[in-house]
Protein backbone atom coordinates (compact mmCIF):
# COMPACT_ATOMS: atom_id res chain seq x y z
CA UNK A 1 0.00 0.00 0.00
CA UNK A 2 1.14 3.30 -0.90
CA UNK A 3 0.58 6.06 2.21
CA UNK A 4 0.45 9.64 1.54
CA UNK A 5 1.70 11.83 4.80
CA UNK A 6 1.16 15.47 4.67
CA UNK A 7 2.56 17.68 7.68
CA UNK A 8 5.62 15.37 7.42
CA UNK A 9 8.00 18.12 9.21
CA UNK A 10 5.66 18.95 11.98
CA UNK A 11 5.58 17.46 15.58
CA UNK A 12 2.95 14.57 14.56
CA UNK A 13 4.31 13.97 11.03
CA UNK A 14 7.89 13.80 12.23
CA UNK A 15 6.91 10.90 14.78
CA UNK A 16 4.34 9.19 11.96
CA UNK A 17 7.38 8.94 9.21
CA UNK A 18 9.13 6.17 10.87
CA UNK A 19 5.82 4.34 12.30
CA UNK A 20 3.98 4.51 8.99
CA UNK A 21 6.82 2.46 6.69
CA UNK A 22 5.44 -0.77 8.33
CA UNK A 23 2.46 -0.46 6.64
CA UNK A 24 3.39 1.09 3.32
CA UNK A 25 5.61 3.31 1.24
CA UNK A 26 5.89 6.50 2.22
CA UNK A 27 5.57 9.67 -0.04
CA UNK A 28 5.39 12.41 2.85
CA UNK A 29 5.21 15.97 1.83
CA UNK A 30 5.33 19.61 3.63
CA UNK A 31 6.16 22.94 3.39
CA UNK A 32 9.56 22.64 3.88
CA UNK A 33 12.05 19.21 4.58
CA UNK A 34 11.83 17.69 8.14
CA UNK A 35 14.29 17.64 10.41
CA UNK A 36 14.85 13.93 9.61
CA UNK A 37 15.76 12.11 6.31
CA UNK A 38 13.11 10.93 4.16
CA UNK A 39 13.08 8.79 1.13
CA UNK A 40 10.29 10.20 -1.19
CA UNK A 41 9.75 13.44 0.57
CA UNK A 42 7.87 16.55 -1.90
CA UNK A 43 8.22 20.01 -0.86
CA UNK A 44 5.33 21.56 -1.71
CA UNK A 45 2.29 24.39 -0.70
CA UNK A 46 -0.06 21.63 -0.34
CA UNK A 47 -3.36 24.03 -0.54
CA UNK A 48 -2.03 24.68 -3.93
CA UNK A 49 -4.92 22.61 -5.82
CA UNK A 50 -3.16 21.11 -8.69
CA UNK A 51 -0.07 20.71 -7.26
CA UNK A 52 -2.13 18.09 -4.41
CA UNK A 53 -3.71 16.38 -7.56
CA UNK A 54 -0.50 15.95 -9.25
CA UNK A 55 0.66 14.30 -6.00
CA UNK A 56 -2.36 12.28 -5.44
CA UNK A 57 -2.11 10.91 -9.30
CA UNK A 58 1.38 10.23 -8.56
CA UNK A 59 1.52 8.42 -5.12
CA UNK A 60 -1.93 6.84 -5.68
CA UNK A 61 -2.64 6.26 -1.85
CA UNK A 62 -4.48 3.76 -0.23
CA UNK A 63 -4.01 5.73 2.53
CA UNK A 64 -3.84 9.12 3.48
CA UNK A 65 -2.82 10.45 6.97
CA UNK A 66 -2.97 14.46 6.94
CA UNK A 67 -1.06 15.99 9.86
CA UNK A 68 -0.71 18.96 7.98
CA UNK A 69 -2.57 21.41 9.76
CA UNK A 70 -2.57 25.74 10.68
CA UNK A 71 -1.48 25.54 13.95
CA UNK A 72 -1.29 28.88 14.90
CA UNK A 73 -3.91 29.46 16.92
CA UNK A 74 -3.40 33.44 17.62
CA UNK A 75 -2.39 34.39 14.13
CA UNK A 76 -5.75 32.44 12.71
CA UNK A 77 -7.74 35.49 14.24
CA UNK A 78 -6.31 37.89 11.32
CA UNK A 79 -5.45 34.81 8.95
CA UNK A 80 -8.96 33.66 8.71
CA UNK A 81 -8.41 32.45 4.51
CA UNK A 82 -5.41 30.25 5.27
CA UNK A 83 -6.40 28.90 8.55
CA UNK A 84 -9.76 28.02 6.50
CA UNK A 85 -7.49 26.63 3.18
CA UNK A 86 -5.21 24.20 5.29
CA UNK A 87 -7.34 23.38 7.85
CA UNK A 88 -11.11 22.85 5.83
CA UNK A 89 -10.78 23.03 2.38
CA UNK A 90 -7.49 20.67 2.61
CA UNK A 91 -8.98 18.24 4.46
CA UNK A 92 -12.59 18.50 1.99
CA UNK A 93 -10.21 17.97 -1.42
CA UNK A 94 -8.25 14.92 0.68
CA UNK A 95 -11.43 13.36 1.09
CA UNK A 96 -13.29 13.57 -2.13
CA UNK A 97 -10.20 12.09 -3.56
CA UNK A 98 -10.29 9.19 -0.97
CA UNK A 99 -14.01 8.49 -1.90
CA UNK A 100 -13.44 8.42 -5.72
CA UNK A 101 -10.42 6.33 -4.84
CA UNK A 102 -11.38 3.92 -2.23
CA UNK A 103 -8.27 5.04 -0.03
CA UNK A 104 -8.58 5.85 3.58
CA UNK A 105 -8.44 8.96 5.30
CA UNK A 106 -6.70 9.56 8.82
CA UNK A 107 -6.92 13.27 9.97
CA UNK A 108 -6.51 15.04 13.15
CA UNK A 109 -8.68 17.84 15.01
CA UNK A 110 -8.96 19.39 18.00
CA UNK A 111 -10.18 19.81 20.99
CA UNK A 112 -10.72 23.83 20.57
CA UNK A 113 -13.89 22.46 18.53
CA UNK A 114 -15.47 22.66 22.09
CA UNK A 115 -16.38 25.74 23.93
CA UNK A 116 -15.03 24.63 27.14
CA UNK A 117 -17.14 25.25 29.70
CA UNK A 118 -18.21 21.76 30.39
CA UNK A 119 -18.39 19.82 34.19
CA UNK A 120 -17.21 16.47 32.68
CA UNK A 121 -14.27 15.11 29.59
CA UNK A 122 -16.16 15.86 26.32
CA UNK A 123 -17.02 12.67 24.72
CA UNK A 124 -17.08 12.61 21.01
CA UNK A 125 -20.92 13.55 20.16
CA UNK A 126 -21.10 16.47 22.88
CA UNK A 127 -22.19 19.69 21.12
CA UNK A 128 -19.26 21.75 19.56
CA UNK A 129 -18.52 25.33 19.85
CA UNK A 130 -15.37 26.80 19.00
CA UNK A 131 -14.39 29.77 20.33
CA UNK A 132 -11.85 30.91 18.13
CA UNK A 133 -11.02 31.33 14.39
CA UNK A 134 -8.73 27.79 14.59
CA UNK A 135 -11.32 25.76 16.30
CA UNK A 136 -14.12 26.97 13.44
CA UNK A 137 -11.88 26.06 10.70
CA UNK A 138 -11.03 22.61 12.31
CA UNK A 139 -14.46 21.65 12.69
CA UNK A 140 -15.54 22.73 8.80
CA UNK A 141 -12.25 20.09 8.48
CA UNK A 142 -14.10 17.36 10.09
CA UNK A 143 -18.01 18.49 9.07
CA UNK A 144 -16.22 18.23 5.37
CA UNK A 145 -14.92 14.86 5.84
CA UNK A 146 -17.80 13.35 8.16
CA UNK A 147 -19.83 14.21 4.75
CA UNK A 148 -17.72 12.80 2.07
CA UNK A 149 -18.79 9.35 3.34
CA UNK A 150 -14.72 8.60 2.74
CA UNK A 151 -13.49 5.81 4.99
CA UNK A 152 -12.38 8.12 7.57
CA UNK A 153 -11.10 8.47 11.40
CA UNK A 154 -10.63 11.99 12.95
CA UNK A 155 -8.86 11.52 16.09
CA UNK A 156 -9.10 15.12 17.96
CA UNK A 157 -6.26 15.60 20.59
CA UNK A 158 -5.15 18.46 22.62
CA UNK A 159 -2.23 20.49 23.78
CA UNK A 160 0.16 18.39 21.60
CA UNK A 161 4.60 18.29 22.21
CA UNK A 162 7.65 16.53 21.45
CA UNK A 163 10.65 17.35 21.36
CA UNK A 164 11.17 19.11 18.60
CA UNK A 165 8.92 21.79 17.00
CA UNK A 166 7.00 24.57 18.38
CA UNK A 167 5.34 24.00 21.37
CA UNK A 168 4.60 24.45 25.64
CA UNK A 169 7.76 22.45 26.44
CA UNK A 170 10.15 23.77 24.36
CA UNK A 171 8.77 27.04 25.06
CA UNK A 172 8.60 26.89 28.77
CA UNK A 173 12.35 25.68 29.05
CA UNK A 174 13.99 28.42 26.53
CA UNK A 175 11.85 30.74 29.50
CA UNK A 176 13.42 28.62 32.65
CA UNK A 177 17.28 28.92 30.96
CA UNK A 178 16.92 32.72 30.74
CA UNK A 179 16.63 32.50 35.04
CA UNK A 180 13.64 34.42 34.78
CA UNK A 181 10.75 33.50 37.17
CA UNK A 182 7.25 32.77 35.65
CA UNK A 183 3.32 33.39 35.74
CA UNK A 184 1.29 30.64 33.57
CA UNK A 185 -1.88 30.14 33.64
CA UNK A 186 -3.94 28.21 36.01
CA UNK A 187 -7.59 27.95 34.79
CA UNK A 188 -7.81 26.23 31.93
CA UNK A 189 -7.41 22.57 32.11
CA UNK A 190 -6.40 20.11 29.09
CA UNK A 191 -4.84 16.78 28.60
CA UNK A 192 -1.22 17.41 27.20
CA UNK A 193 -0.39 15.17 24.58
CA UNK A 194 3.53 13.72 23.44
CA UNK A 195 3.37 13.61 19.15
CA UNK A 196 4.00 10.33 19.59
CA UNK A 197 1.76 8.70 21.13
CA UNK A 198 -1.05 10.08 19.10
CA UNK A 199 0.77 8.70 16.29
CA UNK A 200 0.81 5.00 17.85
CA UNK A 201 -2.93 5.89 18.00
CA UNK A 202 -3.27 6.32 14.81
CA UNK A 203 -1.13 3.40 13.90
CA UNK A 204 -3.64 1.47 16.29
CA UNK A 205 -6.79 2.38 13.96
CA UNK A 206 -4.65 1.46 11.03
CA UNK A 207 -3.79 -2.05 12.32
CA UNK A 208 -7.71 -2.42 12.98
CA UNK A 209 -8.91 -1.34 9.59
CA UNK A 210 -5.84 -4.31 8.06
CA UNK A 211 -7.38 -6.43 10.37
CA UNK A 212 -10.80 -6.08 9.25
CA UNK A 213 -11.38 -4.47 5.38
CA UNK A 214 -14.60 -4.94 4.93
CA UNK A 215 -16.31 -3.36 8.28
CA UNK A 216 -13.58 -0.69 9.45
CA UNK A 217 -14.72 1.02 12.18
CA UNK A 218 -15.16 4.89 11.06
CA UNK A 219 -15.84 8.16 12.90
CA UNK A 220 -14.55 10.81 15.23
CA UNK A 221 -12.64 9.54 18.24
CA UNK A 222 -10.79 11.24 21.25
CA UNK A 223 -7.06 10.71 22.01
CA UNK A 224 -5.06 12.31 24.74
CA UNK A 225 -2.43 10.92 27.24
CA UNK A 226 -3.99 10.29 30.27
CA UNK A 227 -3.79 13.44 32.91
CA UNK A 228 -6.04 16.47 33.39
CA UNK A 229 -3.94 19.29 34.10
CA UNK A 230 -4.20 23.45 34.08
CA UNK A 231 -0.36 24.71 32.55
CA UNK A 232 0.77 25.82 35.51
CA UNK A 233 0.43 22.38 36.42
CA UNK A 234 1.41 21.34 33.41
CA UNK A 235 4.69 23.72 33.81
CA UNK A 236 5.65 22.61 37.18
CA UNK A 237 5.70 18.67 35.55
CA UNK A 238 8.11 19.82 32.57
CA UNK A 239 10.47 21.27 35.14
CA UNK A 240 10.82 18.73 37.34
CA UNK A 241 11.64 16.25 34.45
CA UNK A 242 13.91 18.60 33.14
CA UNK A 243 15.98 18.47 36.25
CA UNK A 244 15.94 15.02 36.16
CA UNK A 245 16.95 15.33 32.71
CA UNK A 246 19.68 17.59 33.35
CA UNK A 247 17.83 19.86 31.07
CA UNK A 248 17.93 22.64 34.09
CA UNK A 249 19.88 23.11 37.18
CA UNK A 250 16.92 23.82 39.11
CA UNK A 251 13.11 24.80 38.57
CA UNK A 252 12.57 28.41 38.25
CA UNK A 253 10.34 30.48 39.93
CA UNK A 254 6.54 29.62 39.16
CA UNK A 255 3.37 31.35 40.16
CA UNK A 256 -0.17 30.33 39.15
CA UNK A 257 -2.17 33.30 37.18
CA UNK A 258 -5.71 33.54 35.66
CA UNK A 259 -5.33 33.53 31.63
CA UNK A 260 -6.62 37.38 31.80
CA UNK A 261 -3.53 38.51 32.68
CA UNK A 262 -2.39 37.26 29.70
CA UNK A 263 -5.08 38.50 27.06
CA UNK A 264 -4.28 37.01 23.72
CA UNK A 265 -6.25 37.27 20.05
CA UNK A 266 -7.95 34.63 20.21
CA UNK A 267 -9.90 32.88 23.24
CA UNK A 268 -9.15 29.84 24.74
CA UNK A 269 -12.15 26.97 26.41
CA UNK A 270 -10.72 26.82 30.22
CA UNK A 271 -11.91 23.05 29.82
CA UNK A 272 -10.24 21.01 27.25
CA UNK A 273 -10.61 17.72 28.51
CA UNK A 274 -11.48 14.88 26.05
CA UNK A 275 -12.99 11.80 26.85
CA UNK A 276 -11.28 8.78 25.67
CA UNK A 277 -13.66 5.80 25.96
CA UNK A 278 -14.70 5.09 22.17
CA UNK A 279 -11.34 4.95 20.80
CA UNK A 280 -10.34 2.38 24.05
CA UNK A 281 -13.94 0.24 23.02
CA UNK A 282 -13.41 0.76 19.02
CA UNK A 283 -9.88 0.08 18.77
CA UNK A 284 -8.54 -0.95 22.13
CA UNK A 285 -5.75 1.89 22.07
CA UNK A 286 -5.61 3.54 25.61
CA UNK A 287 -4.60 6.95 27.10
CA UNK A 288 -0.90 6.36 27.62
CA UNK A 289 0.94 7.75 30.48
CA UNK A 290 1.69 11.27 30.64
CA UNK A 291 4.41 10.90 33.27
CA UNK A 292 6.40 8.88 31.05
CA UNK A 293 5.79 10.64 28.26
CA UNK A 294 6.82 13.70 29.51
CA UNK A 295 10.13 11.62 30.76
CA UNK A 296 10.84 10.50 27.45
CA UNK A 297 10.58 13.92 25.80
CA UNK A 298 12.80 15.86 28.09
CA UNK A 299 15.48 12.33 28.15
CA UNK A 300 15.54 12.93 23.97
CA UNK A 301 15.77 16.69 24.16
CA UNK A 302 18.50 16.15 26.80
CA UNK A 303 20.34 13.01 24.23
CA UNK A 304 20.09 15.58 21.38
CA UNK A 305 21.58 18.22 23.11
CA UNK A 306 24.52 16.13 24.23
CA UNK A 307 25.01 15.14 20.95
CA UNK A 308 25.00 19.00 19.43
N1 LIG B 1 -0.28 21.47 18.48
C1 LIG B 1 -1.32 21.30 19.29
O1 LIG B 1 -1.27 21.66 20.48
C2 LIG B 1 -2.57 20.61 18.81
C3 LIG B 1 -3.67 20.52 19.68
C4 LIG B 1 -4.83 19.88 19.24
C5 LIG B 1 -4.88 19.37 17.95
N2 LIG B 1 -3.82 19.49 17.12
C6 LIG B 1 -3.92 18.95 15.77
O2 LIG B 1 -2.99 17.89 15.65
C7 LIG B 1 -2.49 17.83 14.31
C8 LIG B 1 -0.98 17.86 14.32
O3 LIG B 1 -0.55 19.05 14.95
P1 LIG B 1 1.00 19.41 15.12
O4 LIG B 1 1.17 19.98 16.46
O5 LIG B 1 1.85 18.29 14.65
O6 LIG B 1 1.11 20.63 14.07
P2 LIG B 1 2.43 21.28 13.48
O7 LIG B 1 3.63 20.88 14.26
O8 LIG B 1 2.11 22.74 13.29
O9 LIG B 1 2.54 20.57 12.05
C9 LIG B 1 1.71 20.91 10.97
C10 LIG B 1 2.56 20.87 9.73
O10 LIG B 1 1.73 21.25 8.61
C11 LIG B 1 2.51 22.13 7.79
N3 LIG B 1 1.71 22.99 6.94
C12 LIG B 1 0.97 24.07 7.32
N4 LIG B 1 0.46 24.67 6.22
C13 LIG B 1 0.88 23.95 5.15
C14 LIG B 1 0.71 24.08 3.74
N5 LIG B 1 -0.02 25.08 3.22
N6 LIG B 1 1.29 23.19 2.91
C15 LIG B 1 2.05 22.18 3.44
N7 LIG B 1 2.25 21.99 4.75
C16 LIG B 1 1.68 22.89 5.60
C17 LIG B 1 3.28 22.95 8.81
O11 LIG B 1 4.35 23.63 8.21
P3 LIG B 1 4.88 25.02 8.89
O12 LIG B 1 5.27 24.67 10.29
O13 LIG B 1 6.04 25.39 8.03
O14 LIG B 1 3.72 25.95 8.85
C18 LIG B 1 3.73 21.87 9.78
O15 LIG B 1 4.94 21.26 9.39
C19 LIG B 1 -3.14 19.01 13.58
O16 LIG B 1 -4.28 18.58 12.90
C20 LIG B 1 -3.55 19.95 14.69
O17 LIG B 1 -4.65 20.77 14.33
C21 LIG B 1 -2.66 20.09 17.52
Amino acid sequence: MNILLTGAAGQLGSELISLLTTYGTVFATDLSKPHITVENFTELDICNTNELKRLLEQSQPGLIVNAAAYTAVDQAESDRETAFAVNAKLPADLATWAKQNDAGLIHYSTDYIFEGSATHPYVEDDMTGPRNVYGESKLAGEEAITNSGCKHAILRTSWVYSSHGKNFVLSMLALARKGLSLKVVDDQQGCPTWARNLALASCGVIESWQQDPATPAVGVFHYCDDRTLSWYEFAIQIFRTAVKAGLLQKEPELSPVPATEFPTPAQRPEWSVLDTSKIEETFNIQAASFDQAITDVSNEISNREQKS
